[in-house]
């Protein structure tokens, strides 16, 4: 078979009942190519398990189905040796594939679209560039989960001050400190198992929007691609994003605990604060001022969390008005979900190396934990183990320090008669309260 002219070929493909081709300007501004290019790999697979199928239940010959397999291994083979080339013509990804299959395999091309849309595929598509990329993630979220471990065991009994308010509260560990930002990350690698779980549908057989009149075998793509189910509704399957903005959340809270521990760090590598040094060739200098040594990853830590929160709003407010089924806007959807996982992909690898080569100051952090002020709830509680309800130990307690301060002595100052003068037969063994180690013992730490 001798292949088609340019003129044709674009007609067969893509053309459709329009009666000129498409102006520049429009093909410009609704090409989604050049976001949507990074989809090749999951388009193929996708179309490679649709063209089994359709041989499966007799709608290619076996011919053609070798020929379109083939076509569209080579085609993989094109985009892992970067040599891949999109044409002017090409809309999105889908259409490149497509074009491009006709270009190597000729007629069986034209076949491979049977019972099928760029809206199942697209949506399919997402699903299994999700599934991929998300793997990595938590990949990656299970490297900074180690190095926070690792640090923490190394700090078990490095004292701290635990802030509220950002004033100094009670003592704790630098571990207990860490371990909470790894409570927050192991829930959020959860969040994005759960997501992942709900995704597990494949869309492909929802055709345009209604299924299809043809003898389509979904469950047999499903069992080739990996999904456990097939979407029950075809009008979901191809108008909803879930998928998108659930994982695009997940990402942005995955984002803001990743912030609120850069801006920890930022804190903690300030003068004031001392307790951390980042390594040498995880800091940045000044171009002006020589002595500079920042901080800027846990900065673009925290600054990056917007853009991500940014793709949150993104994902829920191009949904939000939608009617049904299939409407360009969903094409959106991916420039705020490639977004996400790579920025959420960079700041926890990014984050673990910080950590992983930060210095922690605990001769600094001992100090800042040894006010003894830091240990006026003992007392209270001391007080009240001793019969006094709480509430009156508060008071008790707050009145003293009030005392102390204006006398400008300190808490370990005051004798156990003093104490006894204010709280009678409560007072025995108060003094011996004042030992940093012993407080953090007193809290399993
Ligand atoms: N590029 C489109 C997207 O990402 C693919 C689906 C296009 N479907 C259509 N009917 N125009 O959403």
């Amino acid at each position: 078979m001798t292949p088609p002219d340019e003129d044709t070929k674009r007609r067969t493909l893509w053309e459709g009942r329009l009666a000129s081709p498409m102006s520049e300007r429009v093909r410009s501004y609704t090409s989604s190519l050049d976001v949507d290019l990074r989809l090749l790999p999951d388009d193929i697979e996708a179309s490679l398990a649709h063209a089994a199928m359709l041989h499966d239940v007799g709608l290619l010959d076996g011919d053609a189905s070798q020929a379109i397999a083939s076509g569209l291994q080579r085609i993989l083979a094109e985009c892992d040796a970067g040599a891949f080339a999109v044409s002017p013509d090409d809309e999105d990804v889908h259409s490149a594939v497509e074009r491009r299959l006709h270009e190597l395999v000729g007629e069986p091309a034209l076949r491979l679209h049977t019972g099928r849309s760029r809206n199942d595929q697209v949506a399919t598509d997402i699903r299994l560039y999700t599934r991929r990329t998300v793997a990595a993630l938590l990949d990656g979220i299970d490297s900074l989960l180690s190095t926070l471990q690792r640090v923490a065991e190394q700090h078990e009994h490095t004292a701290m001050p635990g802030y509220t308010h950002l004033q100094r509260a009670q003592p704790v560990t630098l571990s207990r400190h860490l371990l909470a930002y790894a409570a927050m990350l192991q829930r959020d690698a959860a969040r994005f198992g759960d997501a992942l779980r709900r995704a597990d549908e494949l869309p492909l057989g929802a055709g345009a929007l209604a299924g299809s009149t043809l003898p389509l075998d979904p469950a047999n793509v499903a069992r080739r691609l990996g999904f456990s189910r097939v979407a029950a509704n075809s009008m979901d399957a191809v108008s909803d994003r879930d998928v998108v903005a659930e994982v695009v959340f997940a990402c942005a809270l995955l984002m803001v605990h990743c912030s609120r521990m850069c801006e920890d760090f930022v804190l903690w590598c300030s003068a004031e604060f001392g307790f951390m040094s980042p390594g040498d060739a995880q800091a940045t200098g000044s171009s002006l001022m020589p002595q500079k040594k920042n901080p800027d990853v846990a900065e673009l830590g925290r600054g990056r969390a917007a853009r991500v929160i940014a793709d949150c709003v993104t994902a829920l407010t191009m949904l939000k008005g939608l009617p049904l089924t299939y409407d360009r806007d969903l094409q959106e959807d991916k420039r705020a979900l490639f977004d996400a996982l790579d920025v959420s992909a960079d700041t926890v690898g990014v984050l673990a190396e910080f950590i992983d080569t930060a210095r922690f100051n605990a001769g600094r952090m001992r100090a800042a934990a040894s006010d003894p002020l830091l240990l006026a709830t003992d007392v209270a509680e001391h007080l009240v183990r001793g019969g006094v309800p709480f509430r009156e130990a508060h008071r008790i307690v707050a009145e003293m320090v009030r005392r102390v301060e204006a006398e400008q002595r300190s808490l370990t100052d005051v004798s156990e008669a003093e104490w006894e003068a204010v709280a009678p037969g409560a007072a025995s063994g108060i003094t011996g309260l004042f030992d940093l180690d012993a407080a953090l013992r007193r809290r399993g730490m």
